[in-house]
């Protein structure tokens, strides 16, 4: 696709958005919109599913530079919500939508039923969404429309709303992975050896975040037990230096690449940060507490950390209120790059994503290097003096 084609904005989006979440999470994401939109009025809502009015004016920069809301997992242009007795009556509306505004993409889903974890409920593309999906194709054949697309790509929202009610959509996918999943549900799936359900959203995070991780780089988990998620890194290639009290699954704990330091993160004794790039924290604490200690670890002028990944666990929804303080915290801290998001295998919490530079430029620099002695990025913050003084520069080789 050309450029010109990518940045056109086509003829007659429509002026409502939909958004969809996590179930309970509805009310937070309003305040959300309201923050960052107050022009948008809230219009049919559903659990899990939020839509919106919008400006007129607002329609061109929200069709080429769709905002990411930390609490939206899927979000898109609304064309109506439509009350059938079988698929074959959306057929005129699905072939309308796919022409006017030339669809590459079939996104299917439902709308979640529950809580995440209510009752074991694990929001995902059912087998009957497969099935709807099948049954589109089949009647916009011999058009081939993708699941699984690349950026800048317009995208069909087929979203079930309710048994026999469907929201019809578009959107059109960006940078962001998370676009470009049906529904924003990714597709990892939970080994059967994991030894947490953390492995998920470990894999989510690192997918959605693109942090250029390296085999062979160190990294350290902040509440790394039973150990899901460090078996997620260690598979990557990654060295682990695992801190939590409590006691870590053999499988991890026996890997030759793990270390378990079995204490508070906060009484760890800085210097083991040292050989460390990536951090990554998971603790049942407050998102106070986790950036407290994170701060102190960061902030030191011998750790040089090139991105983060922090899950912020909500106590409460409020909380979700405060991210803009969170983010404007951690890039004080020399990380002008920070997102935050639920992810679709976060139960009530966020994750925190921070970097060093943009995750291209970091890719560049942590490919490794011919050189043995290429320095390191260093975070913006940390002065010149600093870095001459640093004893620990030849831990900043690139492995
Ligand atoms: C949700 S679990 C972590 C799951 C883990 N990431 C995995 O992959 O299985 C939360 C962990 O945080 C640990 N934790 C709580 N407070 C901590 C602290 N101050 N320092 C280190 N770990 C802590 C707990 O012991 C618990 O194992």
């Amino acid at each position: 696709m050309s450029e010109s084609q990518l940045l056109s904005v086509p003829e007659g989006l429509p002026e409502f958005v939909f958004v969809t979440c996590q179930v309970g999470a509805e009310q937070a994401l309003r305040r959300e919109v309201g923050r960052r939109f107050p022009q948008w009025r809230g219009a049919f809502a559903r659990k899990g599913l939020v839509t919106f009015k919008i400006p007129l004016e607002d329609r061109p920069t929200l069709w080429l530079h769709p905002p990411e809301l930390i609490l939206a997992r899927a979000w898109g242009f609304s064309w109506g919500v439509y009350r059938v007795e079988d698929l074959e009556q959306l057929r005129p509306t699905v072939v309308e939508l796919v022409n006017r505004f030339g669809c590459k993409g079939l996104h299917v889903w439902s709308r979640d039923r529950a809580e995440p974890g209510h009752f074991d409920y694990e929001p995902a593309v059912t087998a009957l969404d497969i099935e709807c999906a099948k049954t589109l194709r089949q009647m916009l054949a011999p058009r081939v429309l993708k699941t699984w697309v690349g950026p800048g790509v317009v995208v069909l929202d087929v979203m079930q709303v309710d048994p026999g009610v469907w929201l019809l959509g578009v959107h059109r996918t960006t940078d962001c992975p998370t676009s470009r999943w049906p529904g924003g549900l990714s597709r990892v799936r939970l080994p059967e050896d994991a030894v947490s359900r953390a492995y998920l959203k470990m894999e989510e995070a690192l997918r959605w975040s693109a942090l250029p991780i390296r085999s062979g780089q160190w990294c350290a988990e902040l509440g790394a037990a039973p150990g899901g998620s460090s078996q997620a890194l260690l598979r990557r290639g990654l060295r682990v230096l695992g801190i939590d009290p409590a006691q870590v699954h053999p499988t991890v704990a026996n890997h030759p690449h793990f270390v378990h330091i079995r204490r508070k993160a906060r009484y760890v004794k800085r210097r083991i940060f040292r050989r460390v790039r990536w951090l990554f924290a998971d603790m049942n604490v407050t998102p106070n507490y986790t950036l407290d200690v994170v701060e102190d670890i960061v902030t030191r002028p011998d750790v040089n950390i090139w991105g983060m990944l922090l899950t912020l666990k909500l106590t409460d929804w409020k909380l979700v209120d405060q991210a803009p303080r969170y983010i404007r915290r951690v890039q004080s801290w020399g990380y002008p790059v920070v997102r935050m998001r639920q992810l679709h295998h976060h139960r009530r919490e966020l994750c925190l994503m921070a970097a060093v530079a943009p995750v291209e430029q970091l890719a560049r620099r942590s490919r490794p290097r011919r050189t043995k002695d290429a320095p390191c990025p260093r975070r913006p913050s940390q002065t010149k003096a600093s870095s001459a003084s640093d004893s620990s520069a030849q831990d900043c080789v690139v492995p």
